[in-house]
């Protein structure tokens, strides 16, 4: 077992926005029913106002939490819905975290669409949002810590994002101490980042159940993402190739060896993408297979990149 130290180095925190706060202010200021209706759902933008309104507010209620980097669609609205019918109050995080992103570009080429995401989430009730005014709130109570990752972090998005899952897990751990969660979400549309959070929250013993929801797709079929506002109507048509592959090895593989058929996907892949990885791996261990084994789970994970946006999907493969 590989065991990895998780460091609470601080590197230099940039906060990707914080220009719409202040329209967001003055507007809920001006005594607009419609604008005060956002109200209904508290802001907070410091850790330590959240945390004392939660320790006043939710002493006897279940807390159900949703993190978020934002520019928020059905797939992030499904996970608050899940959380408001699981819970008595709904805590949503934006905050697109500098720690998780190994490129630069994506960094600051990620979509900020703050107005737009805070409508959404009073569409759909939402009861509190942690909208960090800058990243040092976040951070500024990290102490280190040490977990075993084994193959979890090494494999596929471990293996081609160097030092991604370091920053998922610094955050993730954090916004839970901060909101202390009964229950927090994570979409399987990232589903080694839930695998490794829900290990995280084990070997940390923290007292959150971590729960997986479906992946929410376009009707093409093309699972939805905040990448996807970076594509155009062109490639977007051409990003329908990476769902099909999944759903043609689901069709496809059986027990036995799956070279094969990984291979004629990885072809399709090439038409219209530039892949970074197609594989079939073991849904408990993220192990990558070759060989399928009865009574086993296995998931298809793809990664693709579409005019330099990088899209990633996956699927169940019943066997
Ligand atoms: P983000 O990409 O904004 O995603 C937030 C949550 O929404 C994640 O749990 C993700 O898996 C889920 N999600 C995204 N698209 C989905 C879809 N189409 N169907 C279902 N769920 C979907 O993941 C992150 O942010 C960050 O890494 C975070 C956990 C917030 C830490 O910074």
């Amino acid at each position: 077992m590989q065991h990895k130290r998780v460091s609470s180095d601080s590197p230099t925190l940039i906060c990707k926005r914080n220009v719409s706060l202040k329209r967001y202010v003055s507007f809920a200021n001006e005594g607009n029913a419609q604008i005060n209706n956002l109200l209904e759902m508290k802001v907070f933008y410091t850790q330590d106002e959240l945390k004392s309104f939660l320790q006043l507010r939710a002493k006897d209620k279940s807390v159900g939490f949703v993190p978020t980097m934002g520019a928020l669609h059905e797939g992030h609205l499904s996970l608050i819905r899940s959380s408001k019918a699981d819970t008595d109050l709904t805590v949503c995080s934006i905050f697109v975290n500098p720690t998780q992103f190994n490129e630069s570009n994506d960094f600051e080429n990620y979509p900020v669409t703050i107005d737009a995401d805070i409508e959404l989430l009073e569409g759909v009730n939402c009861d509190i949002l942690y909208l960090p005014e800058n990243a040092e709130d976040v951070y500024k109570n990290e102490v280190s810590f040490s977990i075993e990752t084994g193959v979890l972090s090494e494999v596929m998005e471990g293996k081609n994002r160097p030092g991604h899952f370091d920053g998922v897990m610094r955050v993730v751990k954090l916004l839970l101490e901060i909101v202390a969660p009964d229950k927090a979400y994570f979409g399987l549309k990232d589903f080694q980042q839930y695998t490794i959070i829900r290990n995280m929250t084990k070997q940390l013993d923290m007292k959150v159940e971590i729960v997986g929801c479906p992946i929410v797709r376009e009707e093409s079929g093309l699972a939805m993402s905040s990448r996807n506002a970076l594509l155009s109507e062109e490639d977007k048509k051409k990003a329908l190739i990476i769902y099909q592959t999944l759903k043609y090895l689901q069709d496809k593989v059986q027990i036995g060896d799956v070279t094969q058929w990984v291979e004629k996907g990885l072809e399709q892949l090439q038409k219209n993408t530039t892949p970074e990885y197609l594989t079939i791996a073991e849904s408990d261990t993220l192990l990558p297979v070759s060989q399928l084994e009865k009574e086993k789970k296995y998931r298809a994970f793809a990664v693709a990149r579409i005019g330099g946006v990088r899209l990633i999907d996956n699927i169940e493969i019943f066997v």
